[in-house]
């Protein structure tokens, strides 16, 4: 298989992304599971499938599009992605990163991501959001991580730092546009497990006791390979389901409760994108 990390493939997939479209953008939006419609927001976008861009992984699942949308959102030159790839799709972990090397090689400096998680936290409720504060990378945990092998001293260090992979300059920012459209934004850990079968009560107690408030099956892969190019980060987590710590025989997790739940917090992560973008700098 190629190595999605060198610089050919990338500058293909560049090179089809600049041959259909004018706009160079800054801030790379990633629209998780339920989350694809705020791409309407762009008007006169210009959209590329996904499965005409060259070593772009396709997306497999229900509720997500496969589609870049390059426009214009609060006067900035914007690249929104609907639909990622994930791991349990059974892509590689360079595969369902490498829309993010892409990303970085156009000039994106901003990377926003969006996904769907479980709530471990018990003050969470179906319906918040909440913003990323850290991770914890089950996978990466036991060696599953998209820095593994050769490092291009260019883009990154070897070994780069993730204190701060959640730019805290950003998550104070969606804090104060949340309080000024007058709804709360939780803020807490995400964890990331691979999936695809949902957790057992026993896993979900783990991740709780380890200190998680959220769990999904995205999204940090992605920032730690924005994180080791230098992007800043902004996380997003709609919290579209409770995870059942004990045993319930009434409660059971479907992707359709995950998708439906994705639509009613869309007014509000629509409201958190705008203004972000609109008083972040540059
Ligand atoms: N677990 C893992 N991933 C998820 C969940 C969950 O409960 N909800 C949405 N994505």
């Amino acid at each position: 298989m190629n190595d999605l990390t060198a610089s050919q493939p990338i500058d293909e997939a560049i090179a089809e992304i600049k041959r259909r479209s004018a706009v160079r953008p800054t801030v790379g939006i990633v629209l998780g599971s339920g989350l694809s419609e705020l791409a309407d927001e762009v008007p006169g976008a210009d959209i590329i499938p996904t499965g005409e861009i060259p070593h772009w992984p396709g997306s497999t699942v229900h509720g997500h599009k496969g589609r870049l949308v390059l426009g214009r959102l609060e006067n900035r030159d914007v690249l929104l992605l609907q639909g990622r790839s994930h791991y349990y799709e059974g892509f590689n972990m360079q595969q369902i990163t490498f829309p993010v090397r892409v990303m970085h090689r156009l000039g994106i400096g901003t990377y926003v991501v969006t996904n769907a998680a479980g709530g471990l936290n018990p003050d969470f409720a179906v319906g918040d959001l909440m913003v990323i504060k850290d991770h914890i990378n089950m996978p990466g945990l036991a060696g599953e991580n998209p820095l593994r092998g050769p490092n291009d001293d260019a883009v990154g260090p070897r070994f780069p730092d993730m204190t701060h992979a959640y730019d805290p300059a950003l998550r104070r920012l969606a804090q104060r546009v949340a309080a000024e459209a007058g709804f709360s934004l939780r803020e807490g850990i995400y964890c990331f497990v691979g999936g695809p079968s949902y957790e057992t009560p026993a896993e979900l107690r783990l991740l709780k006791v380890a200190g998680g408030d959220a769990v999904g099956m995205s999204t940090v892969p992605e920032v730690i390979v924005a994180c080791h190019s230098g992007m800043r980060v902004l996380g997003i987590s709609s919290i579209t389901n409770q995870a059942h710590l004990e045993p319930d025989e009434h409660a059971v997790v479907s992707h359709e409760e995950v998708l439906e739940a994705g639509k009613l917090i869309i007014p509000r992560l629509k409201a958190l994108i705008h203004g972000v973008l609109s008083a972040m700098d540059s």
